[in-house]
């Protein structure tokens, strides 16, 4: 139990790395022996930007991710509940460790990156990539991703009637946060 509470508090480290709406960082963490849970932090909610927090859903879902990762790449065999209660929902998910797994060396990787990764604002190059960096990241484990340069359709599920008719106001523009 100790050795499951000191995996998840060094991969919750990680998790509060993710990259958030308007760095609102809206989650929250509870940690209790071998399960951690993550909560929607609503009190951080953007209602003028993101009115039905569909942005903020996105950013725990990216501190879930991460802590996922981290999991893997320090060896530990997980099981993820989405919304275990289903009454409660702001509360995301429920991460439980079960044991040991073999590290995955993609993980790793995906893990050392978290600590450098940053959003950048600056300019686009006019360049394009090389292709060999392109060809390298289509090669690279993407865990239920999509390729780099996949330009097949995506499947969408038909929106619900109730969604098609939502204006799009309060989008948050694309160098706004
Ligand atoms: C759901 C979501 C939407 C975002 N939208 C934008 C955006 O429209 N424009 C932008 O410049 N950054 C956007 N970001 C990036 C965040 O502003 C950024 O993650 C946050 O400021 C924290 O900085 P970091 O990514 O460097 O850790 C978005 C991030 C998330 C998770």
């Amino acid at each position: 139990m100790q050795d499951a509470t000191e995996t998840l508090t060094a991969a919750l480290r990680y998790a509060v790395l993710a990259p958030s709406s308007h760095n609102s960082q809206p989650w929250s963490f509870r940690l209790n022996g071998n399960e951690v849970e993550l909560w929607a932090d609503r009190t951080r909610s953007l209602p003028v930007v993101d009115p039905h927090d569909r942005e903020l859903l996105i950013s725990c879902g990216a501190a879930l991710h991460h802590l996922r990762v981290a999991l893997a790449a320090a060896g530990t065999d997980i099981e993820v509940e989405r919304l275990p209660e289903p009454v409660l929902p702001d509360f995301l998910a429920r991460v439980t460790v079960r044991g040991v797994a073999i590290p995955d060396p993609a993980a790793i990787r995906l893990r050392d990156a978290m600590a450098r990764r940053h959003t950048t604002r600056r300019p686009f190059d006019r360049r394009s990539a090389p292709l060999n960096l392109i060809h390298r990241l289509q090669g690279e484990p993407r865990a239920g991703r999509r390729a780099v340069g996949d330009r097949r359709p995506r499947s969408r599920p038909a929106p619900a009637p109730d969604r098609a008719r939502r204006p799009a106001a309060g989008r948050q523009s694309t160098a706004a946060s």
